[in-house]
């Protein structure tokens, strides 16, 4: 293993175009050990452009087809996905919220200004019941992200006593009032988002004491169980996961962190269509990045938390590119094969850290940033960022194999990487679930998969590729980067072959003999 990457390091700078290791997956088939947290497939849906109004929500009385005033078309696809929990309403927006303007009559609401996103209207018409009743029917976990930036103590503890109390307290009646009877179950409560930026630009020591007193008052009614998650770090910012290590400890569940694989926050991020081959490599470099920073964050946690207790939350992740040219809402961008490989690098990274990291929700699930789906009023397309996501369902629940990576390496600038980015899994049926991508924009990898004493009997797959890496589906032509069987594995004496086209995502389905 270490004889591999030494030779990733000396040889990766040199070349490439040129073969100089034979690319090999070893997966430790008898050596998995920790359940990969379904949640690390989770989503994020944000009061932001067009992600609730117009790309989940449309309402009851719209002409786009609707079920109870969710999009039909969004709404099923979705469901397809199976996803595990949505985070909602923010985001930036969350710190702004006051939940009672998005209760009672829709007709009645407080019409506000949002002011992260473009000031624009917002009308409250999709609020705490729509949200929690959405999360019923997709069957997913609801993760709330309470207002701290310029809210009350009183307050997000009135929200979570509106979701949770079953008994005759004020809010459990108010929630009847408004016609949900019993109390919906609620898991996920983030206090507060970013506080060190736009939730309320505070210090690591002053958000720490705040999260101390929302934590007090946030109560667990009638058997509801919280995991309270506390707003950490951006990036690279390992001080403020260090103080609230120190000082807020076993008072959280989970503290979260926030990466984008982003150019800058200033000027240009780039177009996320018209790029060339350094850009893409870049790209890889940035996302794949996010590993160092998790292992960063979590040799902290470890110091504080030897026993693990505390999860790592990665509660935004994904590119963010310029805002398409002509389009009308905030942050809405285009996806391409380059953003499929983002998602496909950090699930296999997120999968590799399961032990510690419980939860990731990519930004965001629809219509802004690096999007599952684009709508424009009455059409709707599936990303590459989607496809990826269905194709590597089968890991989540699914107890994580330990791997070695052996492949040629890239590099741009100062970041080098393997080649090959992969992860393998075991179902409750004894399925391995192997996920795999060659980043090399130009060359077929033909890998070995080694599985020692694993024979296999089957295996079936699906590849997600296409002619260039700036690829994307548009409402015109949805189908440029769609999934397809995939034929080339072959079973041998210890595992199988696999020949990877360029620039291709690959998952395998394995059945091993009994
Ligand atoms: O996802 C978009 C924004 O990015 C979120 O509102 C904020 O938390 C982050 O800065």
């Amino acid at each position: 293993m270490k004889k591999h990457f030494l030779a990733i390091l000396l040889l990766g700078s040199i070349s490439l175009t040129a073969q100089t290791i034979a690319p090999k997956i070893t997966i430790h088939a008898d050596q998995g050990k920790n359940v990969i947290n379904k949640e690390i497939y989770g989503q994020f849906a944000e009061h932001l452009g067009s992600c609730i109004y117009g790309g989940i929500w449309v309402g009851e009385n719209s002409n786009i087809p609707n079920i109870k005033g969710y999009r039909t078309d969004v709404f099923n696809a979705l469901k397809e996905l199976q996803i595990p929990v949505l985070r909602w309403p923010g985001g930036c927006f969350a710190d702004e919220y006051h939940w009672m303007d998005g209760i009672g009559p829709r007709e009645k609401r407080a019409k506000i200004v949002n002011n992260n996103w473009g000031g624009v209207v917002e009308d409250n018409s999709f609020g705490t019941n729509e949200f929690f009743n959405l999360c019923e029917m997709l069957g997913t976990e609801p993760y709330l992200s309470g207002n701290v930036g310029s809210g009350t103590v009183e307050e997000l503890a009135k929200w979570v006593e509106y979701i949770t109390s079953a008994g005759d307290s004020p809010m459990a009646r108010l929630r009847r009032q408004n016609g949900r009877e019993n109390p919906w179950k609620l898991k996920y409560l983030g206090v507060g988002n970013e506080s060190w930026g736009c939730g309320g630009d505070m210090t690591p020591e002053y958000y720490s004491d705040l999260y101390r007193r929302y934590a007090v008052y946030c109560r667990e009614y009638d058997g509801n169980k919280l995991y309270k998650i506390a707003s950490g770090a951006s990036d690279y910012d390992y001080n403020w996961t260090e103080t609230l290590m120190k000082n807020i400890g076993h008072r959280m569940n989970g503290v979260s962190l926030h990466y984008y694989t982003v150019k800058g926050w200033n000027g240009s991020k780039g177009s996320a269509t018209k790029f060339d081959k350094n850009d893409y490599l870049w790209t890889m470099g940035k996302s794949l990045e996010i590993e160092d920073v998790i292992k960063k964050h979590i040799a902290i946690m470890d110091k504080y938390d030897p026993r693990n207790r505390i999860g790592l939350l990665v509660d935004e992740w994904g590119t963010w590119w310029d805002q398409e040219p002509g389009s009308k809402t905030a942050l809405y961008q285009q996806n391409s094969l380059r953003d499929a490989f983002v998602a496909a690098l950090s699930l296999n990274i997120f999968n590799k850290y399961t032990e510690r990291v419980k939860m990731a929700n990519i930004a965001q699930v629809v219509n802004v940033l690096q999007a599952m789906i684009l709508t424009n009023e009455t059409k709707m397309v599936l990303t590459p960022t989607y496809h990826v996501f269905n194709m590597y369902k089968a890991h989540m629940g699914a107890t994580n194999l330990p791997i070695d990576i052996q492949s040629d390496s890239l590099s741009s600038n100062t970041r080098k990487f393997a080649a090959i980015s992969a992860s393998a899994s075991k179902d409750a049926k004894g399925l391995i679930h192997v996920t795999l991508a060659n980043i090399d924009p130009d060359k077929e990898q033909k890998i070995t998969i080694d599985l020692a004493n694993v024979k296999l009997s089957k295996v079936s797959g699906t590849i997600l590729t296409a002619k260039t890496i700036d690829a994307h589906n548009t409402f015109e032509n949805p189908n440029v980067v769609t999934p397809a069987v995939f034929k080339d594995a072959k079973i041998g004496k210890t595992g199988l072959t696999v020949t990877v086209p360029a620039k291709a995502i690959v998952s395998l389905e394995l059945t091993p003999n009994l």
